[in-house]
């Protein structure tokens, strides 16, 4: 009987198919056509096994229409099978394929969660899917700058967003007389950064329910701010990453394509006719386009997915994620990034963390840089299969982002 159950025990795991979420790549989509899509809809059906996925793509295979693509198809079905041979690398939790899951009746496997808080007695649970926020606000916060950090929330909070705040000082009970305090989330743990929180406690998995997800610094100013309006316009055009212009009082603007334009609404792409680097129509990676600032970022749902991915667990102040942010950009980076001037934000520039050691934190940051930036070079090194979307750079702006 222990026999039978340990034989039963060691039988090979399920094998992860590919994410739902993602959908089907450019080449696909060209390679496919108008079918794709829906042939992708099909796969990603929970009730299909994986192995009817195999047949399907045999189908398409043998189908006429595609006799002429053969080698293009292979590839294709390369695609789409590779993942069931080998699942080490799948990021995807869905309740169809939980890594750790295996070992359950399908149906009890919740792969996701949210951060809804709920109450005691009995609830109607379609009503609190129907209330839960579709935006999330998450900021690190110190009580020195609680004020400001009222008047941010302020500008969310008709909107029904969540607020998740970070406390890096561990000071939370002095927040508790805000009216918007007890719907909160709080988070304490000393001294630690934005994106050291967000790498732990914004796991894409967690946050799935936020179409929009902001992870903000502290000491942004927010006059001239609308939230509702800003979604509205990140939405209407077409960007999937996103930070509010910065209003030209802003401390440190370190980079022009941040700077508001009071003529436009939004916009994504600075000229820039002198110095050694040259912003043209042609330029197609950051500074000049593509390009948004570690401090007030937005990101979808699917751009968040991919960035979290991308944040190193010891690097913790971000510094050089933005080069690198549009390859997250779920299209072509100077496209589906951009800056938002109608809704602009003023950067006050306090060192908040930073304090008495600024100068050492200074250091850190930029090494930091170096690091990530050297890490990205060699895992494109070391990843053959990886395709770089940029990799010509147009002469104008010399390399910039691939320094
Ligand atoms: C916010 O949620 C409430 C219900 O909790 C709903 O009545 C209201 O319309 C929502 N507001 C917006 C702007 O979505
Ligand atoms: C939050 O909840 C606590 C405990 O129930 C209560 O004492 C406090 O008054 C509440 N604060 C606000 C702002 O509602
Ligand atoms: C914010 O923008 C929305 C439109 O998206 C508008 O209805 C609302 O009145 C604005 N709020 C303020 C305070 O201006
Ligand atoms: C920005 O505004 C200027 C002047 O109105 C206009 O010529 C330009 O096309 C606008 N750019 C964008 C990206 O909207
Ligand atoms: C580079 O610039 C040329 C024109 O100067 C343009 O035709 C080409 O599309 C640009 N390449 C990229 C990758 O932007």
């Amino acid at each position: 009987m222990l026999l039978e159950f340990r034989k039963l025990h060691t039988q090979t795991p399920l094998k992860c198919p590919p994410s739902c979420e993602d959908s089907p790549t450019h080449e696909m989509t060209h390679l496919l056509g108008g079918a794709a899509g829906r042939w992708w809809k099909y796969l990603c059906q929970p009730t299909i096994a994986t192995l009817a996925a195999v047949t399907i793509v045999l189908t398409l295979f043998l189908s006429s229409v595609f006799v002429n693509q053969q080698a293009a198809m292979t590839s294709v079905m390369e695609k789409l099978t590779s993942p069931l041979k080998d699942c080490g690398n799948c990021a995807v939790t869905r309740t169809q394929c939980t890594k750790g899951g295996e070992l359950l009746p399908k149906g009890i496997i919740v792969g996701t969660s949210d951060l809804q808080m709920r109450t005691l007695a009995v609830e109607d649970e379609d009503m609190v899917m129907k209330i839960t926020p579709k935006n999330l606000l998450a900021m690190a916060v110190g009580i020195n700058q609680k004020e400001g950090v009222d008047q941010i929330v302020q500008k969310v909070l008709d909107f029904n967003f969540t607020i998740m705040l970070f406390h890096y000082d561990g000071i939370t009970d002095q927040w508790n007389d805000l009216p918007w305090y007890n719907q909160s989330i709080h988070i304490v743990a000393l001294h630690q950064t934005k994106w050291w929180y967000a790498k732990r406690f914004m796991h894409p998995d967690i946050v799935e329910q936020y179409n929009y997800i902001f992870l903000w610094d502290e000491d942004l100013g927010v006059k001239n701010f609308n939230a509702s309006r800003y979604v509205q316009i990140m939405e209407e055009d077409g960007m999937e990453i996103s930070q509010p212009a910065l209003d030209p009082a802003s401390m440190d603007i370190h980079h022009g394509i941040t700077l508001r334009r009071p003529k436009n609404r939004s916009h994504k792409r600075m000229y820039k006719a002198r110095g050694l680097t040259l912003c043209t129509e042609e330029s197609n990676g950051p500074p000049c386009t593509g390009w948004v600032e570690v401090m007030a970022p937005v990101f979808s749902r699917a751009a968040w997915r991919c960035t979290w991915h991308m944040i190193q667990n010891d690097l913790v102040h971000g510094w050089g994620l933005d080069f690198k942010i549009g390859y997250c950009s779920q299209g072509i980076r100077s496209e589906k990034v951009g800056v938002i001037d109608d809704e602009y934000v003023l950067h006050k520039g306090i060192p908040s963390l930073g304090g008495p050691h600024n100068n050492r934190v200074r250091r850190r940051s930029g090494a930091e840089m170096k690091a990530f930036l050297q890490r990205w070079r060699n895992a494109v090194k070391a990843d053959p299969d990886w395709i770089d979307p940029y990799k010509t750079s147009n002469e104008s702006s010399r390399g910039y982002h691939t320094r």
